[in-house]
């Protein structure tokens, strides 16, 4: 186990959340967690994502909440400030992953090419999010990138749904997949938080062997 898996505890899964209303930031939450769920990531796509990052922080320490889309390094500090225990971000950006290092602050930089991989390890950052996951090659491409990077381990998301998360799972150099489809826009804005719950469970049934 990883300095990082120690730290985050982190799931398997790692639902990627948009929220408009911070409101509804526990409801989300809570369901998440009652389906099995550990780390949820908040994306600072919204106006709602600091707060209810501090909500989630503040009233449910028993799950992760990390920060995504992440693009520099006032977002992050907002982020931490507002809670954050871990930083995920669509891309690699040098000050971000300093940032977050020199405060060892979990992250997760975006990478979908061996350019970006040796990169991010120059930077010292060896679990990385493989994203977009499912339009940059994949199962395939995660796989032709285990033999040259043996000790990379990767957070595919981007396109990963229920019928393909086990053959993602499966692969050795995978930790965990992240992915917005069970709590959609869709589903937090219809309030569907018992159906929320129920896609966790049954994606961690999916998950607990791999
Ligand atoms: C992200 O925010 O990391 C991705 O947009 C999530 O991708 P998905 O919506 O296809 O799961």
């Amino acid at each position: 186990m990883s300095d990082t898996d120690r730290k985050l505890n982190i799931g398997r899964i790692i639902p990627v959340i948009v929220l408009d209303e911070a409101k509804r930031a526990q409801h989300v939450a809570r369901a998440l967690r009652d389906g099995g769920m550990s780390s949820i990531e908040i994306t600072m796509r919204t106006s709602a994502a600091l707060q209810s990052i501090e909500k989630i922080a503040q009233q449910m320490p028993e799950l992760m909440v990390g920060a995504g889309t992440v693009l520099n390094v006032q977002m992050a500090q907002d982020a931490v400030s507002a809670g954050a225990e871990f930083i995920v971000s669509p891309g690699l950006s040098e000050s971000v992953v300093e940032w977050c290092l020199e405060r060892k602050i979990p992250i997760f930089p975006g990478v979908s090419t061996p350019t970006e991989i040796v990169k991010a390890l120059e930077l010292g950052v060896v679990d990385m999010k493989f994203f977009p996951a499912e339009q940059s090659g994949g199962v395939q491409m995660l796989k032709a990138l285990a033999s040259p990077f043996r000790n990379v381990r990767f957070i595919p998301t981007g396109g990963i749904r229920r019928g393909n998360l086990k053959e993602y799972l499966e692969l050795p150099n995978v930790i965990a997949c992240g992915g917005s489809w069970l709590c959609s826009e869709k589903l937090i804005q219809d309030e569907k938080y018992n159906l929320i719950t129920q896609l966790c469970r049954e994606a961690m049934g999916n998950s607990l062997n791999y």
